[in-house]
């Protein structure tokens, strides 16, 4: 992804041919806690190599042309987290900014911040947002942190735009608060990985996320690798999306063509 570097090991993986590349995937990393615990290290230690697996599975993504990914780094509720694992993940989000922006920057990606940014310390909001405009013309993968973000939140702050803007009852549409929400300008996600063997989204683009295909998998955040991208990614090219209505060369009931069905 990185012009004029030596390619990591996972770069020189061959690149399996996908059925479909889906144009957002959104993922929930979860299991750091209980890779450092297997490994006697610290929580915080299982952190720091979530951070660094970032790297790897936004390249695999890049690779398979996947444009915009969407990470679920800290929820509204991690908040409630000790006041020390918080203090550890604000800073290496901190230090993810410090170490990698030049990088992203020269490797065209561009970054993007969804959740409740003036929640964050002074110091990590200004780098948050300087990241985000010093690469807002990129071209490239789009990497969207998720940090103090809730999926409820997300849409209360969308029914609030839309009485701040003035529309009408009548007026209120689905497209309407679409319009409203944190990531109006990206794609839906059409695939939402969780990682760390739970099966639930946790609060995560509960708006967004209505018709993703959900990819849920044992392997710990930071195990996931190349090699696991490239499982989710085959896995979801064999999914058939349905989108609520009947599958294709399926006989209707009564020449109806949209079944409940999801
Ligand atoms: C979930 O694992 C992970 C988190 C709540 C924090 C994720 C943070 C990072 C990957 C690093 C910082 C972010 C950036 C943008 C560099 P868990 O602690 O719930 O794991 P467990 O379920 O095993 O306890």
């Amino acid at each position: 992804m990185v012009a004029g570097r030596v390619p990591h090991a996972e770069e020189v993986l061959p690149l399996p041919a996908l059925s479909s590349v889906p144009r957002h995937v959104a993922i929930i990393m979860d299991g750091n806690g209980r890779w450092a615990t297997a490994r006697g290290l610290s929580r915080v230690e299982g952190h720091r190599a979530g951070a660094l697996a970032i790297r790897t599975v936004a390249e695999r993504l890049s690779q398979h042309g996947v444009p915009v990914l969407t990470l679920f780094a800290f929820s509204t509720e991690n908040w409630g987290r000790p006041r020390a694992e918080v203090r550890a993940i604000l800073g290496l989000a901190s230090d993810f900014i410090d170490t990698r922006l030049a990088e992203l920057d020269e490797a065209d990606v561009r970054l993007a911040h969804i959740g409740d940014i003036g929640r964050l310390p002074r110091a990590l909001r200004a780098k948050v947002r300087h990241a985000v405009e010093r690469t807002a013309a990129n071209t490239g993968l789009v990497l969207n942190v998720a940090f103090s973000y809730g999926g409820r939140a997300d849409i209360v702050d969308a029914v609030r735009r839309l009485v701040d803007d003035g529309v009408r009852a009548e007026d209120i549409t689905e497209e309407a608060i679409a319009e409203r929400i944190a990531t109006a300008h990206l794609p839906e996600p059409d695939l939402l990985i969780r990682t760390g063997g739970e099966r639930r989204i946790s609060n995560f683009l509960v708006w967004q996320a209505a018709y993703a295909e959900y990819y849920f998998t044992p392997t710990l955040w930071p195990d996931f690798d190349a090699r696991a991208v490239d499982a989710a990614l085959l896995e979801y090219g064999r999914r058939r999306r349905r989108f609520g209505l009947v599958p294709e060369g399926a006989c209707a009931p009564d020449g109806l063509t949209a079944s409940a069905g999801a």
